[in-house]
């Protein structure tokens, strides 16, 4: 017997010696064997908090913390965000939660969010063994299975913080019992089924998060029971029927995203002033949507970002938006909204973004749009507007930097004032218009331009080389004009950086007639879309081409390019589709398209080519009629060559 206590007592101070030293406690065994269980789950810790957890003053731990009193362990906080000396710092925890936390049995929080990898279940009896959990969080990590039945016995939690995981199965109703619950952030989840009607008993709720799951059914018409709620965020789930009318009852809301779902008939408030009068950020966007837009909307007074955009929304749009004083982005494009814009959006003196594309609106746009002083980006493309010309305010507005005009109606060349707008243009979509005359010159001191789109014009000249010196261009789409001449300065753009930020250059259906050559000899590195078909080009493709490697998408049907495919474009290792159909290539097809894997799409029709199709996938497995109206090409799909 007391050999036995003296092998016991030797084996602890060897064991764990340094606890001992430093402190006399030892914590209690089943909160040790507990965060024994946790540790040993563990298989990679790239903080090392664990590899300090030594000895057998658990107390003592990074991330434990424990009661004065009775000593038991009341919290474990490891998040994955560190922040040190300011900054923020990630770490990972790979391996599984160990269903023996619920050991732990004080615990009034578990924080272990944001480990990224940490697996496993959220153990079943966890509301059985952790009667004083508050705190319930393990957002981005890699759980699986379902919310427990159980977790309805946790009567004192206050945070449910699970997104970001891929919990699946509907929601228990049981949740509706935790009285005591604040926030419930469950989104990004993949739980299924209705939104249980108890939600709505949790009476100190103020925020509800459950977008981007897949839940159905409709939204529980008793939410406007839950008085204290500030946020609810629904998004993105596959839920029907109407919004209901009751929302407008939730007197403290301020948040309330149930866009992007499959809700129908009219939007109910305000139905009368004063209603939610906090609210500040709407999103019904992406819905089913019917019915005009409350006339009195503009009781929302505390509105600063509103998205209705992509529903079925018609009639005008209510003169009351006016009254939105706070209101900094107004999203209400993809609907038949008609009528005018009405001269009360003047007073939209915060407004930053304006986007009402693809409506029915008619023109004339009220001068009073000339005061909205804030104006960053202003979308007015395809409605009725008919506008003949650009108004001359549109490029006074001292913010404007992104003008999309397309489908307006524009007449006649591109007018010079956009050369000296006070704010630098950023982007420029100026395509499905009338618009002649050339592409002027003074385009290349733009020198901010990141987007331009004059497709689908009548713009007949050559590309100018002032073009050279937009290097921050991204994006460039002149398809559809008369242009005639050289696409060599378009493949001059960015030479003087080394990776040109140019990744989409559309100069299809029109007259160019030269400068492949030039293809892949400038910086354009990161190009991955280029489209120059139904063109007159000429020559053929130079080597320089197997440069551009991260393409993915090159079309180069319907010119005259000729000669021989380059061995280099194989190495275009990100190629998904290769339009070279109706030219005049001729020679082999080089064997090195064997290594384009991602290729899913490709036209060789209509040229020159002969000999063997190299044997092998993708090749073999693209249609006949990639191959077809060749000279002389066999093989695999084609009938065998002869020997
Ligand atoms: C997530 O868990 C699955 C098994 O459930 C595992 O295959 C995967 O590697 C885990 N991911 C991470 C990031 O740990
Ligand atoms: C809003 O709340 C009031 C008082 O609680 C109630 O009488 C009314 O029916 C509620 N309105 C809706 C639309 O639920
Ligand atoms: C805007 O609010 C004022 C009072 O603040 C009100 O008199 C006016 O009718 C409102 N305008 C619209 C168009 O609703
Ligand atoms: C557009 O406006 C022009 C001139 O302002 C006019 O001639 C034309 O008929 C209008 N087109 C439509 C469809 O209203
Ligand atoms: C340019 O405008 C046309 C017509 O409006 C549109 O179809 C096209 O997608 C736009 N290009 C890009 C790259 O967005
Ligand atoms: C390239 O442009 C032509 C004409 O504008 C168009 O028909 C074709 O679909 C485009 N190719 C790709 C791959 O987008
Ligand atoms: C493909 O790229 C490699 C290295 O990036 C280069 O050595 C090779 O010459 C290129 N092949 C062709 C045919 O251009």
């Amino acid at each position: 017997m007391a050999f036995k206590l003296l092998w016991v007592v030797v084996f602890t101070i060897l064991t764990y010696g340094e606890g001992l030293r430093s402190t006399s406690e030892v914590c209690n065994p089943s909160d040790l064997k507990g965060l024994a269980s946790f540790k040993s789950g563990i298989i990679e810790d790239s903080s090392d908090r664990l590899t300090k957890w030594v000895g057998l003053n658990c107390c003592k731990w990074e991330g434990i913390s424990c009661d004065d009193t009775s000593g038991r362990v009341t919290e474990i906080r490891l998040p994955g965000f560190i922040s040190t000396d300011g900054f923020l710092l990630q770490s990972q925890m790979k391996g599984w939660l160990s269903p023996s936390v619920a050991l732990i049995s004080s615990l009034e929080v578990i924080d272990l969010g944001g480990l990224i990898g940490l697996s496993g279940t959220i153990p079943t009896f966890i509301g059985f063994r952790l009667p004083k959990l508050r705190k319930l969080i393990l957002y981005s990590n890699n759980l699986t299975g379902p919310l427990p039945e159980s977790i309805g016995k946790l009567s004192n939690l206050e945070e449910l913080v699970l997104y970001e995981n891929q919990l699946s199965g509907s929601l228990p109703s049981i949740l509706g019992s935790l009285k005591n619950l604040n926030r419930v952030l469950l989104y990004s989840n993949r739980f299924t089924g209705m939104i249980p009607d108890s939600i709505t008993n949790l009476k100190n709720l103020a925020q509800l998060d459950l977008h981007s799951n897949s839940l159905s059914g409709h939204i529980p018409h008793r939410i406007a029971d839950l008085q204290f709620l500030e946020e609810l965020d629904l998004s993105s789930n596959l839920l029907t029927g109407s919004i209901p009318l009751s929302l407008t009852n939730l007197t403290a809301i301020s948040v309330l995203y149930l866009d992007t779902n499959y809700l129908q008939g009219p939007i109910p408030f305000p139905s009368r002033s004063e209603q939610m009068p906090s609210l500040s950020f709407l999103r019904l966007h992406s819905n089913l949507l019917t019915g005009r837009i409350p006339s009195m909307f503009g009781n929302l007074v505390s509105l600063q970002r509103v998205s209705l955009a992509n529903n079925k929304l018609i009639g005008a749009i209510p003169t009351s938006l006016g009254n939105l004083s706070a209101l900094t982005e107004l999203y209400l494009y993809g609907n038949r909204l008609s009528g005018r814009v009405p001269k009360s959006i003047g007073l939209l003196s915060h407004l930053i973004l304006l986007d009402i594309s693809h409506n029915l609106i008619r023109g004339p746009l009220p001068l009073q749009m000339s005061s909205l002083q804030n104006v960053q980006t202003l979308d007015l493309s395809f409605n009725r507007l008919n506008l003949s010309s650009i108004p001359k305010w549109v490029a006074e507005l001292p913010s404007l930097s992104r003008i999309y005009l397309a489908g307006c109606g524009i007449q006649g060349k591109i007018p010079h004032f956009l050369q000296t707008t006070p704010s630098p243009i950023q982007e420029l979509d100026l395509s499905d218009n009338d618009l002649s005359g050339s592409i002027p010159t003074w385009l290349g001191s733009l020198t901010q331009l990141y987007s331009l789109n004059l497709s689908r014009n009548s713009l007949a000249s050559t590309i100018p080389d002032s073009i050279t010196k937009l290097q921050d261009l991204g994006m460039l789409d002149l398809h559809s004009n008369k242009l005639t001449g050289s696409t060599s300065q378009v493949f001059e753009i960015g030479h003087r950086f080394p990776d040109g930020s140019l990744t989409y250059i559309d100069l299809s259906d029109n007259s160019f007639s030269s400068g492949i050559d030039q293809i892949g000899t400038g910086a354009q590195i990161g190009i991955r879309f280029l489209n120059l078909s139904n063109n007159i080009l000429q020559g053929s493709l130079p080597s320089s081409i197997g440069r551009l490697k991260a393409m993915e998408i090159i079309d180069l049907s319907s010119n005259k390019l000729g000669s021989n495919l380059p061995d280099s474009l194989a190495n275009l290792s990100s190629l998904q589709k290769m339009k070279l159909q109706k030219n005049r290539f001729s020679g082999k097809i080089p064997s090195g398209f064997l290594k384009l894997i991602k290729l899913k799409d490709m036209d060789l029709s209509d040229n020159l080519l002969v000999g063997e199709i190299p044997v092998g996938k993708p090749l073999s497995d693209f249609p006949i009629s990639c191959y077809s109206g060749n000279r002389g090409l066999c093989g695999k799909p084609l009938t065998p060559c002869k020997l």
